[in-house]
């Protein structure tokens, strides 16, 4: 199910590894709800011309004021139907598991594509301590430490994936990822259908 990605890349940007990630798996009739949108440069390099819909949503920068809201992505979530969309951008500096978590548990059964950048890698790396989603999926004590737990980073992907099918019934179908040459950050693209 999960395939991860390899060999050289035509520049070393992980920009534009980001965004063949999303040209190559962006189904023909996109609507995207872009909740990390900043200053669009996923827009522009993906989406534009592309997708047959587009909100982008920040709570700090936008880059066009019809296209996009600047709010909190989990008070849009929260307040807005999730089934107008069937592409979901996580494009975060951390880690955006709880929002995906947010919205597999609201939306209508379908077919949706999730694009998710998760930096998670890096954190592991600065600390063996467990953290408290981590405890959660995959039952074991919370502040444990747990030595190069990076490495088994992929395989904590993949129990959150089967936590949400569980859950709510979201079933992965496809799962590929790409990484940063420290591969301290992670690209997914998860075709997803319940
Ligand atoms: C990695 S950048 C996104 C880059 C963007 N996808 C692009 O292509 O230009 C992360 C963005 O997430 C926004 N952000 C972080 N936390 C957020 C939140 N809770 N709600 C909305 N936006 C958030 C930041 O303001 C920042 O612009």
């Amino acid at each position: 199910m999960i395939q991860g990605l390899s060999g050289k890349k035509k520049d070393n940007s992980n920009t534009w590894l980001k965004a063949e990630m999303r040209r190559a798996f962006l189904p023909e009739d996109a609507r995207v709800l872009d909740l990390f949108c900043g200053t669009g440069e996923m827009y522009r390099r993906a989406y534009e011309g592309r997708a047959l819909q587009y909100r982008g949503i920040d709570k700090a920068q936008i880059h066009d004021v019809q296209k996009c809201t600047l709010i909190d992505n989990v008070t849009y979530v929260t307040r807005h139907d999730m089934d107008k969309y069937n592409v979901y951008d996580l494009d975060d500096y951390g880690c955006p598991w709880a929002l995906l978590y947010l919205i597999l548990r609201k939306r209508a059964p379908g077919e949706i594509t999730v694009f998710i950048t998760d930096g998670l890698p890096l954190r592991f790396k600065l600390s063996g301590r467990v953290i408290t989603l981590i405890s959660g999926i995959e039952q074991i004590p919370r502040d444990m430490e747990l030595p190069g737990q990076f490495r088994f980073y992929v395989d904590m992907f993949a129990t959150m994936l089967l936590d949400v099918e569980r859950r709510y019934g979201w079933k992965t179908e496809q799962a590929v990822y790409a990484r940063n040459d420290g591969a301290t950050v992670y690209y997914w693209a998860l075709k997803m259908r319940k």
